[in-house]
């Protein structure tokens, strides 16, 4: 089967203005792919479409061979929005149960995705008792429920001090080498080193996918963000 995310052409269009521009882009199993670009470049919109949530204008995307959107997925795709939500009267295994009980997953997963996160310690505590961070930890526990092959990470570690952020990458780290594909989006260019893949997008369309070494020289910057404006630029 075709398994990983395969994207074809994909067009979306917000209000009248065309916000991702002819799309492709194919992610395998086992890889860690960084989504970089300036803050409304269209990092969320292309991670919503590929949740099925984001109506998409042209082109086409399936994942695991499964067309975008449909149901079947719902179990094999794990989302972290921008601005995740979870129930701050709750405690943090109490949030985990619910959102199980809403996706028809058994409650046992609870205590796995819990041990993933590093937070079984913290189960029996109210997530308004969190730090930030592990407030982050509890909505990326909900996105692991049902073991899905491919987790969506819209910008996750914004606002997190750098003992935080590095932790969280070596979760992902973790999840990329238990096979699962993860697409982590941020606008800070100085993630682009934690990554295996980097895909640059600028104003909708893709400026570079490679890795970070090859960022760095093609384009002689010394730094992922000369190396971004050296793109722009090339681009422009
Ligand atoms: N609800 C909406 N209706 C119309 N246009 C929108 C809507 N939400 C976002 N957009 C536009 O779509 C474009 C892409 O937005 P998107 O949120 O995908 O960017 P982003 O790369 O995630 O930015 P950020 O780094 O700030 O999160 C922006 O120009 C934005 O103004
Ligand atoms: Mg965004």
């Amino acid at each position: 089967m075709n398994s990983g995310v395969d994207v074809q052409h994909l067009g979306v269009i917000r209000r009248g203005r065309a916000v991702l521009r002819d799309l492709s882009l194919r992610i395998e199993p086992g890889e860690l792919v960084g989504l970089l670009g300036p803050s409304g470049s269209g990092k969320s919109t292309l991670m919503r479409a590929l949740v099925g949530v984001q109506r998409v204008t042209s082109g086409s995307a399936t994942i695991d061979g499964i067309p975008i959107g449909s149901a079947e997925l719902r179990h094999r795709v794990g989302y972290v929005a921008q601005s995740p939500a979870s129930y701050r009267d709750l405690t943090v295994e109490e949030n985990v149960r619910y959102f199980a009980a809403m996706l028809g997953i058994d409650s046992s997963d609870a205590d796995r995705v819990l041990e993933l996160v590093d937070l079984s310690e913290r189960r029996r505590d109210l997530v308004s008792s969190l730090s930030g961070g592990e407030t982050n930890r509890v909505s990326l526990a909900v996105a692991l429920l049902g073991e899905p092959q491919l987790l969506l990470l819209d910008e996750p570690t914004v606002g997190l001090d750098p003992v935080l952020r590095e932790h969280l990458w070596g979760v992902f780290r973790q999840l990329r080498d238990r096979g699962l594909a993860l697409v982590v989006s941020s606008h800070v260019m100085d993630e682009a080193s934690r990554c295996d893949r980097l895909v640059l997008l600028r104003a909708g369309k893709f400026i570079f996918d490679g890795s970070p070494s090859t960022l760095l020289s093609r384009t002689g910057a010394g730094t992922y963000d000369g190396a971004f404006i050296a793109l722009v630029k090339d681009t422009a």
